[in-house]
């Protein structure tokens, strides 16, 4: 069974929508096999993000994902990963389809509630981070 590392953003938690979102998950058919909160440190962040460390947004993004509690989760579930990015949405909310997380409930890409893993080896990399 494939899986997935998805992650609910400190915007998304401070927000109230864990709840929704693992109700989402859920509705699909996906299993959630383990889920804990989390403060990220800025040294598991940047791992967490070491592929974008180029990128002119980067220490923004570190900033704002040790901002505050994280909701991390592991689903289970066929084609976990690009069905698990369908129902999460495009990176820019303003892009992402009403239905969609990101479509329904963000507005701004630097504050755009969830992650979810972008490929199989991005997923083990991140269920490694996070749950081990
Ligand atoms: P990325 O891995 O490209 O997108 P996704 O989260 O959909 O896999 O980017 C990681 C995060 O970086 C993204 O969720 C939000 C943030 N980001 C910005 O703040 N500005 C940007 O221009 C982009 C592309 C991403």
């Amino acid at each position: 069974m494939d899986r997935t590392f998805v992650m609910v953003k400190p915007d998304g938690y401070a927000r109230g929508l864990v709840g929704r979102i693992v109700a989402r998950f859920e509705e699909k058919g996906f299993k959630l096999t383990d889920a804990k909160v989390m403060h990220l440190s800025r040294e598991h962040a940047e791992r967490h993000y070491e592929h974008l460390s180029a990128k002119p947004f980067f220490g923004e993004l570190v900033d704002f994902i040790v901002s505050g509690p994280v909701f991390a989760m592991i689903w289970e579930g066929k084609d976990a990963i690009k069905n698990a990015r369908a129902l999460i949405g495009a990176t820019n909310p303003s892009e992402a389809l009403v239905g969609t997380i990101r479509g329904d409930y963000a507005l701004d890409v630097a504050s755009n509630i969830i992650h979810g893993s972008d490929s199989e080896e991005s997923a083990e990399r991140e269920i490694k981070l996070f749950f081990h």
